[in-house]
């Protein structure tokens, strides 16, 4: 009983038992708690999850409803526990309606507990801003999706990304790998994926993780999934916004898992071939396959026509680790039956558009790298009818453009 008062009382807590928190305003949000303003990943037609990087332990829950009145509450519930997290607080919302906006915002209290760890004594609830949010619906009319690459914890890059993003916000981003130079740690993985560049990127518009080489590299790499999980835990899955439907696909690392320098951690080519078994059924599915566009988003390309750079073959002696060859001989065939038309990808750098051609049914489209003068931003822009894609740099100007009918 005297721990279940303490759990419940109520008061701010001593300036010695919130360490390092200080005031700030972090992506518009004010308090000591919040490390970011909320994230939306992996969005659905009936459910999205609601992240928050946090400066302390802390207790919370989201409030959220289809009117500014909100009326609705998510809580994380695990064997009896209520949320209480270290370094984020993660919900998912369910049983909500597709096409449809929902407000909502996320609440926190502080918790600490004393030097034995048996009691908890909990702070003042402090709350974000309300925002707003839709639902993907795949019998929307039109579909707009924003892809990013490779931006290499660039924070001049992340904001002006952001910036346009906010301009021309679309129904889903898909950020599609290299988000980080290896995540070498915890504080790295939650500042980049969850805090890029201090911009509420993703608070609006919902975001999924496109894994990366450098997103799978590094000591903290094995705990991307605890902050930001793929949907179900992976990070190769299909959604459908409207008329698109788009495949997710994880190309893993660049180089062979038996390189040295991975140290005997990696099997990503059996991560590869179970994809190959996913794919061969995901195209199955009525949702994705009766899309009027069906397209991909992986990082590595699964080709490349033009010259390599000499650099690149310096580096690396050759080829290999520019285009996922392992990627294409497992993926290609089924992508060409499931009439994929478009492969979206990132990791060279170097923009390029790669048309269908003989012997190759899907066009590929590469995006740009991490500084400033090498950013891009994709967006596809779809109805029943056409799909226009446009690759931008910073400064606006289309690099390339086409228009696929259905
Ligand atoms: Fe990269
Ligand atoms: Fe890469």
């Amino acid at each position: 009983m005297a721990a279940g008062s303490a759990v419940l009382a109520q008061r701010p807590l001593r300036a010695a038992e919130t360490p390092a928190a200080k005031p700030a305003t972090v992506g518009a949000e004010a308090g000591t708690l919040w490390a970011a303003a909320p994230v939306l990943l992996n969005p659905a037609p009936d459910g999205v999850s609601v992240v928050c990087a946090l400066r302390q332990p802390a207790t919370g829950w989201v409030e959220y409803g289809e009117t500014a009145a909100l009326g609705r509450r998510a809580d994380a519930r695990s064997n009896g526990f209520l949320a209480f997290e270290d370094k984020a607080l993660a919900f998912r919302l369910e049983g909500l309606r597709p096409g449809t906006t929902y407000h909502y915002r996320v609440h926190a209290a502080a918790v600490a507990f004393n030097p034995s760890g048996r009691r908890a004594e909990r702070g003042a609830t402090e709350t974000t801003a309300t925002r707003s949010f839709r639902t993907l619906d795949p019998g929307a009319a039109t579909a707009r999706l924003t892809v990013w690459n490779d931006t290499h914890e660039n924070k001049a890059t992340v904001r002006a990304l952001a910036a346009r993003h906010r301009e021309l916000p679309g129904d889903v981003l898909v950020w599609n790998g290299d988000v980080t130079n290896d995540i070498v740690s915890d504080e790295l993985l939650l500042d980049e994926y969850l805090n890029p560049g201090g911009e509420a990127f993703a608070a609006t518009v919902p975001y999924f993780l496109g894994r990366g080489n450098h997103d799978v590299r590094g000591r903290a790499a094995r705990r991307l999934g605890q902050y930001v999980p793929g949907p179900g835990g992976r990070y190769f899955h299909t959604f459908r916004q409207g008329p698109v439907a788009c495949l997710v696909l994880d190309t893993g690392e660049d180089k062979p898992d038996a390189t040295p320098a991975y140290a005997g951690l990696n099997d990503f080519a059996a991560l590869r071939r179970e994809q190959r078994a996913w794919l061969a059924r995901a195209i199955q599915d009525p949702v994705f396959a009766t899309a009027p566009f069906r397209i991909a988003c992986l990082h590595i390309p699964l080709v490349w026509e033009n010259p390599v750079p000499e650099n690149w073959l310096k580096v690396w002696g050759g080829f290999k680790g520019w285009v996922c060859e392992d990627g294409r001989e497992q993926w290609q065939d089924l992508l060409e039956q499931a009439g994929v038309r478009l492969v979206i990808s990132g990791h060279t750098h170097h923009p390029a558009w790669f048309p269908p051609r003989a012997g190759r049914s899907f066009g590929q489209l590469i995006g740009g790298g991490p500084l400033p003068a090498q950013a891009t931003t994709i967006r596809i822009d779809a109805d029943t009818r056409e799909l226009r894609f446009a690759v931008e740099n910073l400064e606006r100007k289309v690099l390339f453009q086409d228009t696929l009918k259905a």
